[in-house]
């Protein structure tokens, strides 16, 4: 029987993880660096700098820049990104999403956000839905990026059950990769790839039962 749920945001919750693929290409576009939609799932799930520094090593540019040359690169992308999130509403949520955590929170279900982004707060607040998670993990206390498992722990730790009692969702393979290192069932939403490994493979929330979930 399982006793909480742990959600990723970027690809999860809403369709971010396509601003983010915006605001790093026309970043790597800058650079003299072409990068396409198959690229970006090399992207998905992984913290700012590592991102980048992906960016560039695909460029042939990894010696290129200096550690503070690289924070502002990372800093301008993150200006650009949250421009580009300014305009988001409950409306795009993804479909099915908050059904799914309406049931769950009318079974009394914690849920929590496990994600590598900083901005969490504040896109959860845009989409008006930050009250009603029990906790968000803080990626800037963790240690391990995606797809160590240090976030999903941390994150059934902040509802005091252990991994393998939660189900985790993502629509990352790093993601995926982390949730079943820990023991969690691995619930992959599949936009573009498919994401091996994962225990149940769904295109949209809507397409899951809560209460058969709990069953897992
Ligand atoms: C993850 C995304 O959720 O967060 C990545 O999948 C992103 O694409 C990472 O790079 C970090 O996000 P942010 O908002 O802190 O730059
Ligand atoms: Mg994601």
């Amino acid at each position: 029987m399982k006793k909480g749920f742990v959600f990723d945001l970027d690809g999860v919750i809403t369709d971010t993880a396509n601003l983010h693929y915006i605001a790093w290409k026309d970043l790597a576009e800058i650079l003299g660096i072409e990068i396409d939609l198959d690229f970006n799932e090399q992207l998905k799930g992984v913290d700012r700098m590592t991102s980048l520094e992906k960016i560039l090593t695909y460029g042939g540019k990894e010696k290129d820049f200096s550690v503070a040359q690289k924070e502002t690169l990372a800093e301008e992308k993150n200006k650009h990104y949250v421009e580009l999130l300014q305009d988001l509403t409950p409306k795009n949520l993804l479909p099915g999403f908050k059904e799914f955590l309406d049931a769950a929170r009318a079974r009394q279900v914690p849920c929590v956000v496990a994600s590598a982004s900083k901005n969490a707060p504040f896109i959860l607040q845009k989409l008006e839905v930050f009250d009603e998670f029990t906790a968000i993990v803080d990626p800037a206390s963790l240690t391990k990026g995606k797809p160590d498992p240090e976030i999903f722990i941390r994150a059934a730790q902040s509802i005091d059950i252990t991994p393998e009692e939660a189900v985790g969702f993502e629509d990352a393979q790093a993601g995926i990769e982390g949730i079943k290192a820990c023991g969690m069932f691995a619930v992959g939403v599949e936009t573009t790839q498919p994401l091996e490994q994962a225990d149940l493979r769904v295109k949209q929330l809507n397409e899951l039962s809560v209460d058969e979930l709990l069953q897992k």
